[in-house]
């Protein structure tokens, strides 16, 4: 069995062997929130590292247009078994780093929870990059980080408030807002901090 965090095949396993203890088996109640204080206009959203669709269904019932990309087989087949009528999105079995062009310059929206921890430590850059060639001048980068806990080894690996923001700051983000969750699940309160970035506009 491979531990490459880079193949879908760690993943699918950890699926199989129900060694997935990150999934919080509904959607995470920070983005509840956020969806119900309507700070957020519908549009076009991709969820990288969509697991089981959870919050990408969420989204997607409030009138999001979705689309939930995770390499994982496991994980793409729990979200067409998930699939609801009433949360219609497009899902896609695909390495985020290597989606078509045909989606750059195409969201309103990027969202991520416990991808930026799941995937190499190495390839951050290319991640930082990949979310602004995802997201339309404008656009908003939902970044729910975990864990600012500074833990040693990985997956999840550890990520720090100054990565992220020296990450997206430098590709021209701007700051919304940054909070710690109040209503994180236990094990992750304090570990946790939402960021809402705006990409730059042209001129
Ligand atoms: C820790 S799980 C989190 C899943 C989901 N975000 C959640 O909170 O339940 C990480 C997920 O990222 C997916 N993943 C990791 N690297 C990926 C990549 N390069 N492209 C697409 N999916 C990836 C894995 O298959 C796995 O489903």
């Amino acid at each position: 069995m491979t531990t490459d965090v880079n193949s879908p095949r760690k993943w699918d396993a950890d699926y199989e062997h129900k060694t997935d203890g990150w999934d919080l088996g509904g959607p995470t109640p920070v983005f509840k929130r956020l969806i119900s204080s309507r700070q957020l206009i519908p549009g076009r959203m991709i969820v990288l590292c969509a697991g089981r669709g959870h919050d990408a269904r969420e989204f997607a019932r409030h009138g999001f247009q979705v689309t939930a990309v995770d390499f994982s087989s496991q994980a793409v087949q729990e979200m067409h078994r998930l699939a609801s009528p009433e949360a219609s999105m497009e899902i896609l079995q695909h390495d985020i780093f290597a989606l078509p062009d045909a989606f750059n310059h195409a969201f309103d929206y990027v969202l991520q929870y416990t991808c930026f921890c799941a995937i190499d430590p190495k390839r951050r850059a290319e991640y930082a990059e990949l979310v602004t060639r995802l997201l339309k001048p404008s656009g908003i980068y939902i970044d729910l980080v975990f864990p600012l806990d500074g833990r040693k080894g990985g997956p999840p690996f550890a990520v720090s408030a100054s990565e992220i923001l020296d990450l997206f700051q430098a590709r021209g983000f701007k700051l919304i807002s940054r909070e710690k969750p109040a209503e994180s699940v236990s094990p992750r309160r304090h570990a946790e901090e939402l960021f809402l970035f705006q990409k730059s506009s042209p001129g």
